[in-house]
């Protein structure tokens, strides 16, 4: 189990959002996430398994992402710069269910077969009571949102999210 503390160490970009409410929200989403999971250390997980080759954590990326949304919300001007704070820290909430470990390898769970990691993230931060804007941000980041007109701050994150996406594959390329 995931202490308050514990949460705080690993994404310390928590203490930048100002609302108290809304770090309650991503810290007991957090803590929820791995309560549910197959995932032992959530500082291990990787990132992604669509790109093989791509060693990065899912911590690693969710805090990148983090602070780059957070910059170009300030800015921008014009969002709610602690929902995007929030939404980035808990995007990819969804990967520890998306995902499992298995001998200290992460591996697609069973869940993960059939729930990408969108859908099970929304699922996670209802089940929890999170304001539907993080719902939805959490639901929409990443493809699934092309099918709904997204809020601002999801826009955001969206692009942010790819821009770390499509630039550390353009590297890994580079690298080959
Ligand atoms: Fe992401």
């Amino acid at each position: 189990m995931l202490t308050v503390e514990d949460v705080i160490r690993i994404f310390p970009e928590v203490e930048h959002i100002s609302d108290q409410q809304m770090k309650e929200h991503v810290i007991r989403a957090w803590q929820g996430a791995m309560e549910m999971s197959e995932c032992t250390d959530l500082e291990t997980v990787k990132w992604t398994m669509a790109v093989p080759g791509l060693e990065d954590t899912l911590v690693q990326h969710t805090r990148k992402v983090t602070r780059m949304a957070k910059a170009c919300a300030c800015e921008h001007g014009g969002v709610n710069v602690d929902l995007v704070i929030a939404g980035a820290l808990l995007h990819d909430v969804g990967k520890v269910l998306e995902y499992a470990q298995v001998d200290g390898q992460t591996v697609t769970s069973k869940t993960g077969k059939g729930l990408r990691h969108p859908v099970s993230g929304a699922g996670l931060a209802m089940k929890f009571d999170l304001p539907y804007e993080l719902v939805h941000i959490i639901a929409n980041h990443s493809k699934e949102g092309d099918f709904v007109t997204r809020i601002p701050e999801a826009i955001l994150i969206h692009h942010v999210d790819f821009v770390d996406f499509d630039i550390a594959k353009a590297l890994l390329a580079a690298k080959k």
